[in-house]
């Protein structure tokens, strides 16, 4: 673990507080870089900016040379700002507006997934209308699905993401893609879900684009999407950064030997495996009770600044600060301070005795806490801070309570 001085950082910020590892974001992001290469293809690390996406970590995406995911005009204003390089632009979503994407195109992003049909028809007559010219990719919706330890490779043909391959849909889109003049078809997407540990099920998908590879011409540029799974608990067993690199470009390089195909380059994008082991959210415990099954220990944040856990029924692991070594004798439920009796983040944790002002960090939070926030209660977001060898740095403000009425009439 970091070594985080979150008592130090309690007393200058305050609390609920995010609290990010640089070098531990830093590591990660070297996880792909360092091994997603083929001597074959090209390879490019896209950033999915919708698992953490405020600015500062925008410049390190680009500082460190990585692409990035944007999946609403909000992350890609979010890039705009910190002069994010456009052609690494990836811009993702199932029901893009017209706005959406004249605005996409007027910033010159890089590449567009498309999403759907009438996006494909939406965005030819755009590009006409403006005149411009415009990569994309196609999302498809490949049957493979998967759920955190299990895949299932089916017909799933009622994804609100992505067109089946061979469909109706699919065929009209190659025919809008033959007689569109500024559409430069670039390749396809899939991505088959979130916090996987079965690298199977991307060799499955990945297999079935390169299937698909063998009826175009051209070299074409395949995206795997994200979803590489993360360590919240002991029960989850991460797979290497190096393992999941190697086999992807591993499975791509003997396909296409097999096939006789080429590809241009092969891309991933992931989100929680860089972001979420690096980061903490540190609260102060106030109240404790005692019920006649449970013991409750309340911390100043909750769903607000995590709604993980009540949304997808998440674990965590957590300590009391200053007392991890303790003699953990206590089965304790924190809750957090919503008007609401799901607000609980971790169920039945052994802790040790807590006493009101205690710091309480959980662990893993960086993907989806912050990013997933919310003012509910008129709760104030957090502050977030970035810590560097031993340097603290704010990189979002606490919201104030004026802050939260300022857009109210
Ligand atoms: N690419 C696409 C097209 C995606 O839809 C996603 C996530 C990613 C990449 C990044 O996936 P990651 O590597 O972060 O798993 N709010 C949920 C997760 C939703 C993920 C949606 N798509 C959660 O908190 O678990």
């Amino acid at each position: 673990m970091a070594n985080l001085d979150f008592k130090f950082l309690k007393e200058k910020y305050g609390t609920p507080l995010y609290i990010y590892d640089v070098n531990h974001l830093k590591k990660n992001m070297t996880g792909y870089l360092d091994y997603f290469k083929s001597n074959v293809f090209e390879t490019e690390v896209l950033f999915a900016s919708k698992a953490f996406c405020v600015k500062e970590m925008l410049r390190l995406v680009k500082a460190y040379n990585m692409s990035l995911d944007v999946v609403s005009i909000g992350e890609l204003y979010t890039a705009i700002a910190v002069d994010f390089p456009m052609d690494k632009i990836y811009f993702h979503g199932n029901n893009k507006s017209i706005s959406d994407l004249e605005f996409a195109l007027n910033n010159n992003v890089g590449t567009i997934v498309v999403d759907n049909l009438m996006e494909l028809v939406a965005l030819d007559e755009i590009t006409n209308r403006l005149n411009k010219k415009c990569n994309i990719i196609i999302r498809l919706n490949l049957g493979v699905e998967a759920h955190t330890h299990k895949f299932i490779v089916t017909a799933h043909v009622d994804s609100k993401f992505g067109v089946s391959y061979g469909s109706n849909d699919y065929n009209d889109m190659l025919d809008v893609l033959k007689n569109s003049k500024n559409i430069n078809f670039k390749g396809f997407h899939s991505h088959i879900g979130s916090q996987i540990f079965d690298l199977d099920a991307f060799t499955a998908a990945l297999e079935k684009m390169l299937g698909i590879c063998k009826s175009f011409d051209k070299p074409l540029v395949l995206n795997i999407g994200g979803g590489f799974g993360v360590h919240y608990t002991d029960e989850d067993k991460p797979i290497p950064f190096d393992v999941v690199s190697k086999t992807l470009v591993d499975t791509c390089e003997k396909a296409l030997k097999a096939n006789n195909v080429k590809i241009e380059k092969l891309c991933i994008e992931p989100g929680r495996s860089i972001v979420a082991e690096a980061g903490y959210t540190l609260y102060t415990i106030g109240f404790t009770k005692k019920t006649p099954n449970k013991e409750y220990y309340f911390i100043d944040g909750g769903m607000t600044d995590n709604i993980r856990p009540a949304l997808y029924q998440a674990k965590y692991d957590c300590d009391i600060v200053g007392k991890e070594n303790e003699l953990k004798n206590h089965i304790v439920t924190i809750a957090g301070k919503c008007c609401e009796s799901g607000d609980l983040i971790i169920e039945n944790h052994p802790l040790p005795e807590a006493k009101s002002g205690d710091l309480l960090v959980t662990y893993t939070t960086g993907a989806y806490g912050y990013s997933m926030s919310s003012n509910y209660n008129k709760a104030l977001t957090p502050a977030v801070v970035f810590v560097e060898d031993g340097k603290d740095k704010l990189v979002c403000r606490r919201q104030s309570y004026d802050e939260l009425l300022e857009r109210e009439i």
